[in-house]
């Protein structure tokens, strides 16, 4: 072999390196400062436990903004979905945005009178700019479909609108932490009020603990409450049911109990 072939394979080596680290997470090739891993502490990071309250409030430097009362003050004053979605965008306090392609905002029916809130976006919602459109937002659509229900539907009775409660994809597709989702928090609720759909649909932990400060969606799915003033379902979400067929059972389930409550 030549050396142009070693240096064509030498640079498609280099790309799918570089690739499968950016599906990784990684988001910033060098730190500013030289980092010596091996002085790090070899403390594991702590679990978030099972009923953990969202912080009221960020510790933030002297001076600093609190971000979550800097979200609150941008969505509060925002009219519309047009000016919520430009104040989302231009949130910087954030550090997930960092390494986000893409705000991802909504899908759907404004007018739909079911909303489904997600935990965030994944690597092809990033690349999209919309929430559920890789293999779990397929399956959503399919699930939400067999009770008569689309994104794309122009009549309210039988429309979705999706949004997530984390527009940036973190990195590695980990969970969004508490301060993550708190500084979200005032945004999603303002989304809420906008669109004023009759139901509330969560899918995953992350929208449940959003809304009701609990976790254990395993538990609390297809068990009606209220959030925001509205009907709220937990439901799992579509990417534990591509990994867990069996549970499609009782995710038909929870459709048909939400088709009922339609009715
Ligand atoms: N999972 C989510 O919760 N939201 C998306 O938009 C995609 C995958």
């Amino acid at each position: 072999m030549g050396i142009a072939a070693n240096i064509a394979e030498d640079w498609h080596a280099a790309l799918a390196a570089l690739a499968w680290q950016v599906e990784a997470g990684a988001d910033e090739t060098i730190l500013d400062a030289p980092l010596n891993r091996y002085e790090l502490s070899a403390e594991a990071p702590k679990p978030l436990s099972a009923k953990a309250s969202l912080p009221a409030a960020l510790p933030s430097a002297p001076g600093a903004a609190d971000p979550v009362a800097v979200a609150k003050s941008l969505a509060e004053q925002a009219p519309t979905l047009g000016a919520l979605q430009s104040a989302l965008t231009a949130f910087d306090h954030c550090d997930l945005k960092k390494g986000a392609r893409s705000t991802v905002f909504s899908d759907g029916n404004p007018q739909a009178r079911v909303l489904i809130l997600g935990e965030a976006p994944g690597a092809e919602e990033d690349r999209e700019g919309r929430p559920f459109v890789g293999r779990a937002g397929q399956l959503l659509d399919r699930m939400f479909a067999a009770i008569g229900l689309s994104r794309t539907s122009q009549n309210a009775e039988t429309a979705l609108y999706i949004t997530n409660v984390m527009p940036w994809r973190p990195p590695g597709n980990r969970d969004p932490e508490p301060a993550e989702i708190a500084m979200m928090l005032p945004f999603v609720e303002r989304h809420i009020a906008l669109v004023d759909p009759k139901v509330i649909v969560v899918v995953g932990n992350t929208p449940l603990f959003a809304l009701t400060g609990t976790k254990g969606i395993l538990r609390a799915r297809g068990a009606w409450s209220q959030a925001l003033g509205k009907p709220l379902l937990p439901m799992t979400h579509p990417a534990y049911l591509l990994r867990n067929p069996s549970a499609k059972r009782e995710a038909w389930a929870d459709l048909l109990s939400l088709q009922a409550r339609l009715r």
